[in-house]
């Protein structure tokens, strides 16, 4: 479901390096490391439209990323994403912020937290939240309060705009639009103050300049400008959220590489500060191998969310795959020392270049609540075929038929259980916990509390 065509980029991608030059110059403005904007007021009038119509056709683009259109004739032909050595906007793009900074302006351009955003940066263990948009928008106020997450993933919105939504696209295939969506857009969606905002974008239903002008939306200086809120991280991916796909149509369409490669460019050249964080995708039960996400490591991916591990043995084999290709970035949180159980994978390396990566590895925790919930998760993971994923359901199922009690410790043993197996097991650097309804985000508050959840360091 993941599945990644490799489409001919290159030949759609129009980014052309003299108008970068040009744009650039009025674009590289980059808060990043605490570092404001010298050029704040020039880009504020780049005229970057941060209310809903994130679906404008590329007429009505923004006049700098028009400026990139602008000459169909010389776009480069590779997809290479290093930019020609003698255009000028690509050398402002590498020097700039930098090079540019006015200390006497630092302080317009407030970050929350300086440093995070920077690729180079390694945070320790990090645990992320989900937020709800459309109808769900809001509720999350009690998680965000614990202040145990640094970071708060949007999904994206092409299909469904609430989990509400996406429960019956995924059950029984929606056919009614979308209901009205009541959240602000998504350059106003709020993080808890301090929170990195993360902002999904997706590939598949958009054209190049549809995903070019979402990306610079979400975290170039218009968000800011317009009083919302830019985002720190992209995540890429080709359906409408970070773990889901449109189940079908996603090899049919542009992929998560396709959206990488896109942000990426747009980081390089300046037109999206450069300490934007991209992070990607991957589903370690159906994904054979790492190499998919090596790939999207090599495009610049900084960090990975994955879906649940429901197949547990696929997890571990997609796991120590990542490890034997050195992709990790391993952050335990404090305290936690490693089982034994490493030496089973009979890998030297597990222990020790597992942490010098450059990939920082979230595992997806569904923090299901219920036998409903899990089948919910393995329908969306794609790993309805697994005996290990519909045997989670069937404990599920059994316990619930003891009643409510048995049910509820059940899915409290299953969360925590999950949560220190990962930990066992090493290689990750945090967790995305998302929990869907009123029951799971009690059981995360209790595992919050009860320290079953490590927070953020
Ligand atoms: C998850 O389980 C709860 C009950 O614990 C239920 O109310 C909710 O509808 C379930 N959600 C999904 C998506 O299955």
């Amino acid at each position: 479901m993941l599945s990644q065509a490799a489409a001919p980029l290159g030949s759609r991608l129009l980014l052309h390096s003299a108008a970068a030059a040009a744009a650039s110059s009025a674009a590289a403005s980059a808060p990043c490391a605490g570092l404001a904007s010298r050029r704040f007021g020039a880009t504020r009038s780049w005229g970057l439209t941060a209310g809903p119509a994130v679906t404008a056709a590329p007429s009505s683009l923004p006049l700098h990323l028009r400026n990139l259109h602008s000459s169909p004739d010389s776009h480069h032909g590779s997809g290479a994403v290093t930019p020609d050595p003698s255009s000028g906007g690509a050398a402002a793009a590498r020097a700039g912020p930098a090079a540019d900074a006015d200390p006497a302006a630092t302080g317009t351009a407030p970050t929350p937290s300086p440093g995070r955003g920077d690729p180079g940066f390694s945070p320790g263990w990090t645990l992320t939240l989900e937020r709800g948009i459309g109808k769900s928008y809001g509720k999350e106020a009690e998680l965000q309060a614990t202040a145990a997450f640094r970071a708060e993933v949007f999904p994206d919105l092409p299909i469904a705009t609430t989990w509400q939504n996406w429960v019956k696209a995924i059950r029984s295939s929606l056919t009614t639009p979308p209901a009205e969506d009541p959240s602000p857009p998504f350059t106003h969606y709020a993080t808890r103050p301090g929170a990195q905002k993360v902002i999904t974008v997706a590939a598949n239903l958009r054209s190049p300049l549809e995903i070019e002008q979402r990306v610079a939306e979400a975290a170039g200086d218009g968000a800011e400008a317009a009083g919302g809120q830019r985002a720190n991280v992209l995540l890429c991916v080709s359906g409408s959220h970070p773990v889901r796909t449109l189940p079908g149509v996603a090899s049919l369409l542009r992929s998560s590489l396709d959206t990488l490669r896109i942000a990426d460019r747009l980081r390089q050249r300046g037109y999206i500060p450069p300490c934007t964080q991209l992070w990607v995708v991957a589903n370690p039960n159906t994904e054979r191998g790492a190499g998919l996400l090596e790939r999207k490591t090599e495009l610049g991916a900084n960090a990975v969310l994955t879906q649940p591990p429901l197949d547990w043995e696929a997890y571990l084999a997609w796991l120590e795959d990542a490890r034997r290709r050195g992709l990790l970035n391993e952050q335990l949180p404090p305290g936690n020392s490693r089982s034994t159980s490493l030496s089973s994978s009979g890998s030297t390396s597990s222990s020790g270049s597992s942490s010098a990566g450059p990939l920082r590895l979230i595992v997806g925790h569904p923090m299901a609540s219920s036998a409903a919930n899990l089948s919910f998760w393995v329908s969306l993971a794609g790993c309805g075929g697994s005996a290990a994923a519909r045997q989670l359901v069937a404990d599920a199922l059994r316990a619930e038929a003891g009643g409510k009690e048995a049910a509820a410790a059940h899915a409290a043993a299953y969360n925590s259980k999950l949560v220190e197996q990962v930990l066992a097991h090493g290689g990750v650097a945090g967790l995305h916990v998302m929990p869907i309804g009123k029951a799971s985000k009690a059981l995360a508050l209790r595992m919050l509390a009860e320290g079953a959840l490590p927070p953020s360091v």
